[in-house]
């Protein structure tokens, strides 16, 4: 059966954007398939973290994903580090990866800034790891928001290249198997994994800022809705969001030029398991003093009881991290298989 893996970076403040793209899609794909879920906390040190807060953060993320219904028991949840075939398959990609690959991503030239020269290796590195999280299972389906998808179109290039440099290798080992590539059928090791990025909210943007990303990193709280923001404070930050003057409109295509609106009516959508299309035949016309408030109170009502769960399973810690532990154990016997394959196949002794 196709495997489900997906993953979210310790480094606080994990947000409405991450929830409504990632983990809230996350668990609607658990009835059908096979899933992996990743604290990435290899991702999270390309940039600098207190390591007292990087604890804690991958305590609260844990908690936020069996907050928001993750199953530890029928899936796996685990931290990254704690199974160290990532680090190790990484390796052997940044041998496979191409370094015009790497300059290519828009994220590192977004992290790196101006002062590129300061930035960590292990931020240019940063897609290696990825496809290296994702291939050590060979999982094929990755549930993301749209700014993780030029980095899983890498790891495709990534499984397409070993493959290929390798194909002679595969074949004689007897490891091949068939990998669809595009309308092809070839023999391969890795599989091609597919991005999912659907729904309404693959991209919430700041709450102050229509043509920004709501994101960890934002100065301003102000512009993004916390996992573990009380009732009042989503509230007050919603009726604070940035606007037009005009009322909703009432058609999809109303919405274009006009991307607050935009942004408010696909988060409504999100949370309350509908269209755009449907929230604005309920919605348009309104002005936003009124559709505010509905939201405000939608979002209190989705988000309330995740906060309130969070907080409950954050006071045992010594629970998580013996859910993590386990995790690390199921994921590990998969990615051991995988591992010693793969150096069979590169020809790094290991009888
Ligand atoms: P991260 O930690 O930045 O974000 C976690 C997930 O949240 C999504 N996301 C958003 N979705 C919609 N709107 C937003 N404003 C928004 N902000 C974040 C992200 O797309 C992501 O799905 N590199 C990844 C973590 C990772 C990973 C992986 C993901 C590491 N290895 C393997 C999948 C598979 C990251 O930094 O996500």
């Amino acid at each position: 059966p196709p495997l489900v893996f997906s993953g979210v970076q310790p480094t606080g403040n994990l947000h409405l954007g991450n929830y409504l793209g990632a983990i809230r899609r996350w668990v609607a794909l658990q009835e059908a398939n096979r899933c992996l879920f990743c604290v990435v906390d290899l991702h999270a040190i390309t940039v600098w973290q207190e390591p007292d807060s990087l604890e804690r953060s991958i305590r609260e993320v844990a908690a936020a994903f069996i907050a928001s219904g993750i199953d530890t028991t029928a899936h796996v949840l685990f931290n990254q580090s704690r199974v160290p075939e990532h680090a190790e398959l990484a390796w052997i990609f940044n041998c496979v990866a191409r370094l015009g690959w790497m300059e290519r991503m828009t994220q590192f030239k977004e992290k790196a800034g101006r002062d590129r020269e300061r930035a960590s290796l292990g931020l240019f590195a940063y897609p290696s790891l990825m496809a290296a999280d994702i291939l050590a299972y060979r999982a094929t389906m990755v549930p993301v928001g749209e700014d993780q998808k030029q980095h899983i179109e890498l790891t495709r290039d990534i499984a397409a290249k070993f493959n290929h440099d390798y194909s002679l290798r595969v074949a004689a080992l007897g490891l091949g198997r068939p990998i669809a590539m595009g309308e092809e059928v070839v023999q391969g090791y890795f599989p091609l994994a597919e991005p999912l990025i659907e729904g309404p909210a693959t991209r919430v943007m700041s709450l102050k800022d229509g043509a920004k990303k709501m994101s960890k990193s934002d100065p301003s709280d102000l512009s993004r809705i916390n996992l573990t923001d009380d009732p009042e404070t989503i509230a007050r930050k919603i009726r604070k969001a940035k606007t037009d003057p005009d009322a909703l409109p009432t058609e999809i295509d109303g919405l274009k030029g006009r991307p607050e609106a935009d942004n408010l009516v696909g988060i409504f959508a999100a949370l309350a398991d509908r269209s755009k299309a449907e929230v604005l035949a309920e919605y348009g016309g309104r002005p936003f003093s009124e559709f505010k408030p509905a939201l405000a109170d939608l979002a209190v009502e989705k988000l309330g009881p995740i906060a309130g769960e969070m907080r409950r399973i954050m006071a045992d810690p010594a629970e998580i991290d013996r859910t993590l532990r386990d995790g690390a154990e199921r994921a590990r016997e998969i990615a051991s298989a995988t591992l010693s394959d793969v150096k069979r196949i590169v020809g790094l002794l290991n009888n």
